[in-house]
């Protein structure tokens, strides 16, 4: 298979419908990014980078640190996060609060708001906000094995500025009992994470770890264990798009996460870790035309976990 001239034919494919899509306004700094973008990278497990467009331009990969803070909560309390968030899809959008009212606060799912404001309060385990930041940086340098990965502080400042629901959400759990920190220091961390900057390449390389039964095939580094890998994948597979979850599974078949600053991040297990970003979002807040690249390099390579 020659993964260079797939991925290039896939960026050829889809270079007159660059632009579509609607960049996400509601965090004003993202709001700013240009549209006519599209980047997409391959790293597989045998250590090669296939990459095509502007697969170097960093972007705010927002919802996709979701994967990251879990993979580091998990490490800290181990199953035990399961009594702080579910693990079914909520059929939801992203930033709902309907369903944690007659759910007792225990959002349904570590990849919606909720769930992952509730998993920043566990990585936060009684720090400072900035010592679980600092964490959260060192664990996605050491996974992508890249020490230049930083937060955008601009657009962590822009969504605590105009990130009401965040709070109404995570005020909303501490109410419940489900959040043991002040709402500030856990949204402190949740929106730095979100703001974490990276590119497609350093994305595909950092999710790699998923793709090999949990050990970075580039560095050696074992991450988690390979059934924690699976099971990671599964919640991406089966939540990692809310309330698109079901039509990502059925076009694409990979599991995925995906953000609103128009990144997403996909991982073939056994083959490869692809992220990709164009800023366009659908109407469920998930990249456009990222979804579509995914779609045609999952035709074209026949990757699929079904
Ligand atoms: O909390 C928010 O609304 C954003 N920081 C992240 C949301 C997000 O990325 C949803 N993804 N598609």
């Amino acid at each position: 298979m020659d993964m260079q001239a797939i991925v290039d034919q896939v960026y050829s494919e889809l270079t007159p419908r660059i632009g579509e899509g609607k960049v996400a306004d509601y965090i004003p700094e993202l709001a700013k990014v240009p549209p006519n973008q599209l980047g997409i990278a391959v790293a597989t497990v045998s250590g090669e980078l296939y990459v095509a467009g502007d697969a170097a331009t960093p972007f705010s990969i927002q919802s996709i640190s979701k994967v990251f803070m879990l993979t580091l909560a998990l490490g800290k309390v181990g199953e035990g996060i399961w009594k702080r968030v579910g693990r079914e899809p909520s059929g939801s959008a992203f930033n709902s609060i309907v369903q944690l009212e007659h759910e007792s606060g225990i959002p349904r799912n570590p990849f919606i708001n909720a769930g992952a404001i509730a998993v920043a309060d566990v990585v936060l385990a009684g720090h400072q906000p900035k010592e679980a930041i600092g964490e959260l940086l060192r664990f996605i340098r050491y996974v992508a094995d890249d020490e230049t990965i930083s937060i955008d502080n601009t657009v962590a400042k822009s969504e605590t500025a105009t990130g009401y629901r965040n709070f109404a959400l995570a005020n909303f759990m501490r109410a419940f009992g489900n959040l043991d920190h002040p709402v500030e220091q856990v949204l402190g961390v949740y929106f730095h994470q979100c703001a974490l900057s990276m590119t497609c390449q350093q994305l595909a390389r950092a999710g790699l770890y998923l793709a090999n039964r949990g050990v970075n095939p580039l560095t050696g580094h074992s991450v988690v264990s390979p059934k924690r890998a699976r099971r990671i994948n599964a919640l991406m597979l089966t939540c990692g798009h809310y309330d698109g979850s079901g039509d990502f599974a059925y076009h694409v078949g990979l599991p995925g996460k995906s953000g609103v600053g128009g990144g997403i991040m996909a991982i073939a297990p056994g083959d490869a870790a692809i992220a990709v970003w164009s800023p366009g979002l659908n109407k469920v807040g998930n990249s456009a035309l990222g979804s579509a690249a995914l779609e045609l390099i999952a035709q074209k390579t026949g990757w699929s976990v079904f």
